[in-house]
């Protein structure tokens, strides 16, 4: 029986990070995985191989739309999905690798197996292979991730009604699409087979999509994707879906009661992720979950059992890689002692169509609703030079800052490169700067960058040089 300073469950971005921190501070580290690779949801079934068909996908829509005006000739565009489903495989496997690499190179032990617990110091590992071994470990972070979730009515087959993970690896392009849920998922996935050819139409309980982000950048997204040929249909609950042979039926009730009834090959369930922490002994350690299933914590990440901190998906707050990451270094460097800063305000979030939406601090809506005195600064993209150049000219830059100090309050971006644009916008917000301190610095030209310089021209005194 091995002995650990600090013992993983789970090495998604949140477990394999912390793991390395914790190597790096000189912990004696385990982290336990049940998948036979490691990278946890994010590498395997989530970002990384979404991003990898939204890159494919991007490429081929661009060659049949935008290549002629660029004034290149081509023969005839031909979709090899089969190709582009295993070019998506390979960067998983690559990027996976990546990190078992990581794993040996800070000297971190890789248990494979699913772990419990039988005490709060002791952890039980099963192996697929029926092998056992008990892990002795002082403390242990909790990183076990999420699972998609469903809604009453919807039963998720795997086979026509799925998931994110098997839309990821249909055998065949969808003739017609049905997706539940106008969140980040639906719409990066729904984009994919959009431009791939299906017929792709979102059902969104809610009178807008991308609920979370601010609704200025919904609003575009929305006329851009519709322009791109997806079709939203607002404001309707679904109901059901039911498979019959090789369709699925979904019905929805409109803002009238009315029923509407969609039909298509599959339908994407995309209504938000639940918490993940099956079978993992937590009544053995007396440790209850809130009321919708996440492993309640403290300020320091710590859950009620002393030693034992839980991070990512599987506690409150934003499902996202990097606000993992993030709490993983928190925590390992909270658990030696360190006073760590994590601000959760300053987490950006993404949303990966073309053009991209970013988001970052307040939004209008929350500003509004407490009363606050801001004021907006914006621009478009249409007046880049960059934009016009590679005919990327969607979007627009907004920032909200306080009406009386200047201070930044939130950077709400769509279009070009917004995903990468946000940085900008993140180091703005930790730094506390003025809207009139970033429109003070040089942007290079032309870049999609100097779009963040001008909107905060237009905070400062509405002195933005081109509009
Ligand atoms: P996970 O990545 O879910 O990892 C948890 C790991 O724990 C898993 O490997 C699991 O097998 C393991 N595990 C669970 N229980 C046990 C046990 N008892 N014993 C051993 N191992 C166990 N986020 C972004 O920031 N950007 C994106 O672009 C993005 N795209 C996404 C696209 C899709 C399609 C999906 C589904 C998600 C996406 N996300 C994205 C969200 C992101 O994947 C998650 O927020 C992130 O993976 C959470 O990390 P985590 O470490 O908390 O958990
Ligand atoms: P989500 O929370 O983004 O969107 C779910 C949508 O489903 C919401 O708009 C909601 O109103 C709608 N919905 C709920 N019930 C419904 C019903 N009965 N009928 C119709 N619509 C209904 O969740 P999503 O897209 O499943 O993503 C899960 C998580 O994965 C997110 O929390 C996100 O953080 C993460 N993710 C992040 C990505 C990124 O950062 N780019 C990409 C993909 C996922």
């Amino acid at each position: 029986m091995t002995k650990f300073d600090t013992t993983i469950i789970g090495s998604g971005p949140g477990g394999y990070v912390a793991a390395i921190r914790c190597a790096q501070l000189g912990m004696k580290t385990a982290i336990i995985e049940r998948y036979p690779t490691l990278g946890g949801t994010c590498l395997n079934v989530g970002c990384i191989p979404s991003k990898a068909l939204l890159d494919s996908s991007e490429h081929y829509d661009h060659a049949q739309r935008h290549f002629e005006t660029h004034g290149i000739k081509t023969l005839k565009i031909e979709l090899d999905w089969p190709r582009m489903r295993q070019r998506k495989d390979d960067v998983v496997e690559q990027t996976c690798a990546g990190i078992q690499y990581l794993m040996k190179k800070n000297k971190i032990s890789v248990i494979s197996g699913h772990a419990s617990f039988e005490d709060p110091k002791t952890i039980k590992v099963i192996g697929n292979d029926g092998f056992q071994e008990t892990v002795k470990t002082e403390r242990v972070i909790i990183a076990t991730g999420s699972k998609p979730a469903s809604i009453p009515g919807v039963k998720i087959d795997k086979k026509r009604i799925i998931t994110s993970t098997e839309a990821l690896s249909l055998a065949k392009v969808p003739k017609k699409l049905i997706v539940i849920g106008g969140g980040v998922i639906g719409l990066e996935l729904g984009s994919v087979y959009a431009r791939l050819g299906s017929k792709v139409q979102v059902v969104e309980y809610l009178d807008r999509l991308i609920p979370g982000m601010d609704f200025a950048l919904a609003k575009e997204v929305q006329r851009f994707l519709k322009k791109q040929g997806l079709e939203f249909f607002l404001s309707h609950a679904v109901q059901s879906a039911v498979v019959k042979g090789k369709s699925v039926k979904v019905i929805a009730k409109n803002k009238k009661d009315k029923e509407v009834e969609f039909s298509g090959d599959y339908c994407l369930v995309a209504v938000g992720r639940r918490a993940y922490t099956e079978n993992l002994g937590l009544e053995k350690i007396k440790l209850t979950l809130d009321k919708q299933g996440r492993i309640p914590v403290n300020d320091n990440l710590e859950t009620e059992v002393p030693g034992i901190y839980a991070i990512g998906d599987v506690v409150a707050g934003a499902m996202l890689a990097h606000k993992a990451e993030e709490e993983g270094v928190f925590v390992a460097e909270t658990m030696m002692g360190q006073k760590p800063h994590l601000n959760y305000k300053a987490i950006p979030g993404v949303l990966y169509t073309w053009p991209e939406a970013a988001g970052v601090g307040f939004t209008e809506d929350e500003l509004k609703s407490e009363n606050y005195n801001y004021k907006v600064g914006s621009f478009p993209f249409k007046a880049l030079g960059r934009a016009r150049a590679s005919m990327d000219t969607d979007g627009f830059v907004k920032v909200l800052a306080d009406k009386d100090s200047d201070e930044i309050l939130g950077i709400h971006l769509v279009g070009a490169r917004a995903a990468d644009l946000i940085a900008e916008a993140v180091v703005a917000l930790e730094y506390r700067a003025s809207a009139e301190d970033i429109a003070r610095m040089s942007h290079a030209h032309p870049t999609y960058a100097e779009a963040i310089k001008e909107a905060m021209l237009d905070a400062t005194e509405k002195r933005s040089i081109h509009m």
